[in-house]
């Protein structure tokens, strides 16, 4: 990327260059990259995240099959992502193998840099590129099938090329990424570029997930913000901005995918009882649980559990009508 605004009568500065070649390697540049975030000068307490939810993994092949199948957009969802420059979809991947895929990534980290990503506050942002050459189980991911179809949708192209795959990870106590506009990282001449975040766990508020600044043209508010390649100027200037223009910034946590149920019992459960079904249900599949509870005395005795096409009826209404059928087939 060079400095190419001409009306630019001084010499350009050393520290707002951008015209230099990056002579470090990858992690370096990261490490530097975190450095010009505007943290505030604040130091977050370290809380304890949720356990992962204990459910099966996917073995190798049963990911290829899953990430081959077409993921559908609507048009609404395409036209959003056209206005802001963003969107979140969900459940693009199963609870499975985003878990399968984090273990995969822990793994890759753990033998880079000799520390486990999971222990400790170590305050990096370890990254790692370029990996699905030499990595079946992440090429799976990375070439699928429904990747390259999202992606393409959303740019409405009939196919789409990688230009790189990225693993990053945030150590606990490491703070926020500057601001940036996606497009200033890559040296390509097109604007049909989407970058495809999959968050490979699930992301509450305290740990940080993405924020998107939006619609997209709010990018033109701060492209008059000169870049800084030292301290944290640059990023206090573009909050500056967007806080001075009212600016929506959308930063929510990511689930392993929300999951709608039903539970309808014959009579009323406790408040704890639901909370225990839920969580049961939490770990059987991974996701929140959208819970819509009634209470139908028509079932006699027992209870349904409806999550998406899986239905568990164990009511006397229902087995009474087994038994009713079975004396019929007699
Ligand atoms: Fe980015």
């Amino acid at each position: 990327m060079t400095n190419s605004n001409k009306k630019l009568k001084y010499k350009t500065s050393d520290n707002v260059d951008i015209s230099k070649p990056w002579d470090k390697d990858n992690q370096a540049w990261w490490d530097w990259y975190v450095s010009l975030a505007d943290n505030d000068g604040k130091q977050s307490e370290i809380i304890n995240a949720d356990p992962l939810p204990n459910i099966v993994i996917p073995s190798n092949d049963e990911v290829v099959s899953e990430l081959a199948e077409p993921y559908y957009l609507t048009n609404y969802q395409i036209d959003f992502f056209k206005k802001n420059g963003f969107i979140k979809l969900k459940r693009v991947f199963s609870p499975g193998a985003v878990l399968k895929l984090r273990a995969e990534l822990i793994n890759l980290l753990k033998e880079e840099f000799k520390v486990d990503p999971d222990k400790g506050a170590q305050d990096r942002f370890l990254s790692l590129e370029v990996i699905w050459p030499d990595n079946a189980l992440l090429r799976a991911y990375v070439l699928s099938p429904r990747l390259g179809q999202i992606s393409a949708d959303l740019l409405t192209v009939p196919a789409v090329r990688l230009y790189h795959d990225n693993v990053l990870a945030k150590q606990t106590g490491c703070g926020r990424t500057p601001w940036h506009f996606d497009d200033h990282h890559f040296p390509l001449d097109t604007n049909d570029v989407v970058t495809a975040w999959i968050p490979a766990q699930p992301i509450p508020l305290e740990m940080g997930p993405l924020s998107f600044a939006y619609p997209l043209d709010v990018h033109k508010l701060v492209n008059a913000v000169t870049f800084e390649k030292t301290g944290t100027g640059y990023d206090r200037k573009v909050s500056e901005v967007f806080l001075k223009n009212n600016v929506s910034v959308n930063e929510t946590p990511f689930e392993l995918g929300e999951v709608n149920a039903k539970l309808i019992s014959a009579k009323e459960l406790k408040e704890d009882e639901v909370e225990k079904i839920k969580k049961e249900l939490f770990s059987k599949f991974g996701s929140k649980i959208n819970l819509d509870y009634k209470v139908d005395k028509d079932l006699i005795s027992g209870l349904i559990i409806q999550v998406e096409s899986i239905m568990i009826d164990n009511s006397m209404k229902n087995k009474l009508k087994q038994i009713k059928s079975q004396m019929i087939e007699v």
